[in-house]
């Protein structure tokens, strides 16, 4: 191990910590360093599976915020726990990788945002579906001018049933089914993040927002936030919109969640469309432009879910070798848990959200 190398602890090891895991350990820039789940067992378990038998295991935070040979905490935790133990990691001087979203109301992320812009660390709030190849690849297209203008943004997230998805924890599902817990809905706030997230990263900040959120019983008595659908209004007149639809019997393919997200952008002369986000619907290429009186597939572009935490890991990494700011700032996770906490108090209220005094 050289000088160099970020030593990582990661804080919670349960569902996500896996694709989390993937990239700290192929980067030779970092080493998994401690692992800390309150389940000890889980940590354990973890341990062995991504073969990091000489990491620390523990299962109390503080152990891991305490130690010299831990440079970087990765939180992947209940929502609920975000803020206070971030703040915790912030003032061991730890580099903190907080997953989405950043905390659950906007008076917890004010605190968050300023202490992480106190810190003498970087504080990044790890967002990865904008870090998505087929997205990243979206995102250089539009930059290079392939659609235009872009005018709106239309985004469609498909839950049903897969044979080959990941098998989800009864536990993380029970803090999801609280808001005291999650701070909004399953499908429309926590996973919603990752939509809103795309919006912004496409359109910007929203002026307005509004919603229907419907919930749907599941067969095992919990609930889902959908049908829904959120309609935005950025600067300038552009729109755009998140339609959740649960379908019980809807066949996902994909190792992971099973959810299929579609993405598609018209600007001023040409569209893109972005197929699969989670899991996939058929065989559809990763990526689609009109442009020009052309169609382009884009099939040769990576669309395995788990290069989204790939990639937002080694940019993290990039930007500690290198220097840059990370990708979301903390600045940047609030505007993104503003837009998802617009869409639950649309829903609330029965009427739309202004955003638009707060851009300047
Ligand atoms: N980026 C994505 O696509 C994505 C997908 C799933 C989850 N997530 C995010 O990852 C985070 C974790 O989600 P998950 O699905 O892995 O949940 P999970 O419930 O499977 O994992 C959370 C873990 O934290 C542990 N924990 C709880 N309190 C603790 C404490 N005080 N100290 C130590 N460990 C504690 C639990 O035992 C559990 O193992 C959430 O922020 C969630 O929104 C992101």
């Amino acid at each position: 191990m050289t000088r160099q190398t970020i030593r990582v602890g990661i804080i919670g090891t349960g569902r996500i910590s896996d694709l989390h895991a993937i990239e700290y350990i192929q980067n030779p820039f970092s080493q998994i360093t401690a692992l800390c789940d309150q389940d000890l067992n889980l940590a354990k378990a973890r341990a062995e599976k991504w073969g990091c038998l000489d990491a620390a295991v523990t299962n109390d935070c503080e152990d891991i915020l305490a130690r010299d040979d831990v440079d970087l905490v990765e939180l992947l935790l209940p929502h609920n726990l975000h803020l206070p133990i971030a703040l915790k990691a912030i003032k061991a001087e730890k580099i903190v990788s907080l997953q989405k979203p950043m905390c659950i109301n906007l008076e917890e992320a004010d605190q968050l945002v300023a202490a992480a812009e106190a810190s003498p660390k970087p504080f990044k709030v790890f967002e990865n579906f904008i870090f998505h190849p087929p997205v990243m690849k979206a995102k250089a297209l539009i930059d290079e001018g392939a659609i235009g203008e872009p005018l709106s943004i239309r985004i469609k997230s498909n839950s049903g049933k897969g044979k080959t998805a990941w098998e989800i924890p009864k536990s993380a599902d029970a803090w999801r089914q609280d808001k005291e817990t999650s701070g909004g809905g399953p499908l429309v706030f926590d996973d919603g993040h990752h939509k809103f997230a795309l919006a912004w990263y496409f359109m910007g900040n929203p002026e307005e927002v509004h919603s229907f959120i419907h919930h749907t019983q599941r067969q095992d008595g919990g609930f889902l936030d959908a049908p829904s659908l959120i309609s935005f209004r950025f600067r300038n007149g552009k729109i755009g919109n998140l339609e959740v639809v649960y379908s019980p019997e809807l066949e996902i393919s994909g190792y992971y969640y099973a959810q299929d997200d579609r993405v598609e952008i018209t600007g001023t002369h040409g569209i893109i469309w972005i197929n699969g986000g989670h899991g996939r619907i058929g065989e559809t290429p990763p990526l689609v432009l009109y442009s020009k009186s052309n169609i382009t597939e884009y099939r040769d572009v990576a669309m395995g879910w788990e290069q989204s935490f790939i990639q937002s890991t080694r940019h993290f990494l990039n930007v500690l070798k290198d220097g840059g700011e990370p990708m979301l700032t903390a600045r940047q996770g609030r505007q993104v848990l503003k837009f998802a906490l617009a869409a639950e108090e649309s829903a609330h209220k029965g009427q739309s959200i202004r955003l638009q005094e707060e851009l300047s």
